[in-house]
């Protein structure tokens, strides 16, 4: 029997997503081989509750409980945290430096996939298209002839280290500028401005857990508001989820490819989704971005995956648990 410490909450704004995909990911792990304690982070405040309702506070030295005078500790972690910290290399690190297994992407992938800017250099760099972009720091004069230049517009402007479309903006002249910048420097001291990508998104979920890299399946996102903003991914109304997808089988072959190109070459673990949009324009698939921490919730795209390519959820999250420890 394996203890697992399931890791939720987090300080982003996909806090009450994250508390949903651990009670998902909590209901499916085998109880016979694990035994899960539902951690809650929020600040430095890391807490179990326990069956008396009462809280119990995570030792950071160690990462254990005291319990009724018994000490608790881990064989695993199972990061269920999406944005930081569980997201971007932080939580990562401090296990490393603990040397508790965890599971999913190591701290270095974690956090260079969570920076949109860092992570389209990298993934350009494979070969894989993504849209022209600019990067400006807070302290950066805005240059908007150089913005009108490289992007055009309609264009996007996001914090770079964010999600859940916060500090996104869709930029449709020169006067939204300003505004955007300031709502995407809330999250963050770096921005990116990138060239708006017309045509249908994409999202693909790649997982080492069958002791090899493959993708799950390709699903379409149709968003009912002008793009997959905050509330329209996380309304039902908001979105439709269409797995698999209907796009032509070589388009589909791509987004496979690239998917599992970037995995492997980031040097990603566990399960992550990777995002595309198809453009109308030239009919290729840019890179969007990628979650390393997908949201796993009963209604989300990653278990919705691992059913339509007919695998057992439970039996997913015993690979994902078991992947975390040292392999023999
Ligand atoms: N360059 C772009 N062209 C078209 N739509 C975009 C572009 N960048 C972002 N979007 C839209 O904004 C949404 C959020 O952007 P994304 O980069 O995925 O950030 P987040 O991490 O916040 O999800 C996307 O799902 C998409 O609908
Ligand atoms: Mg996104």
């Amino acid at each position: 029997m394996y203890n697992i410490a399931l890791i939720a909450g987090g300080d982003s704004g996909e806090y009450e997503v994250s508390l949903r995909t651990a009670d998902n990911i909590f209901q499916m792990l085998d109880k016979n081989l694990f035994k899960p304690y539902l951690i809650h982070f929020k600040g430095s405040e890391w807490t179990w509750k326990g069956n008396d309702g009462s809280l119990y506070p995570i030792d950071k030295n160690d990462f254990s409980l005291k319990v009724a005078g018994e000490k608790i500790t881990f064989d695993i972690v199972f990061i269920a945290i999406h944005g930081t910290p569980g997201e971007n290399g932080k939580l990562q690190s401090y296990l490393e430096m603990l040397g508790l297994p965890y599971t999913g992407c190591g701290s270095f992938c974690s956090a260079l996939t969570f920076n949109k800017y860092y992570c389209n250099l990298a993934v350009a760099a494979l070969g894989i298209p993504i849209a022209p972009s600019l990067h400006f720091y807070h302290t950066d004069p805005v240059d908007y002839a150089q913005i009108e230049a490289v992007c055009g517009y309609p264009c996007f402007v996001k914090s770079c280290n964010s999600g859940s479309s916060v500090g996104v903006t869709k930029v449709h002249s020169a006067e939204e500028l300003a505004g955007a910048f300031a709502e995407a420097f809330k999250y963050d001291n770096q921005l990116m401005v990138e060239k708006f990508v017309r045509g249908r998104e994409m999202t693909c979920g790649v997982t080492s857990v069958y002791g090899s890299v493959q993708t799950l399946a390709v699903t379409e996102v149709v968003a009912s508001n002008e793009f997959y903003d905050y509330d329209a991914k996380y309304s039902a109304v908001g979105h439709k989820l269409l797995t698999p997808a209907a796009i032509r089988p070589e388009d589909e072959a791509l987004l496979r490819k690239y998917s599992e190109c970037i995995f492997h070459n980031l040097d990603c673990k566990g399960v992550v989704r990777v995002d595309f949009i198809i453009s109308e324009d030239d009919g290729k698939p840019y890179f969007l971005e990628i979650n390393t921490i997908p949201g796993q919730t009963a209604l989300s795209i990653i278990p919705d995956q691992v059913k339509f390519k007919q695998l057992d959820l439970t039996d997913f999250y015993t690979r994902l648990a078991m992947e975390a420890l040292p392999q023999s």
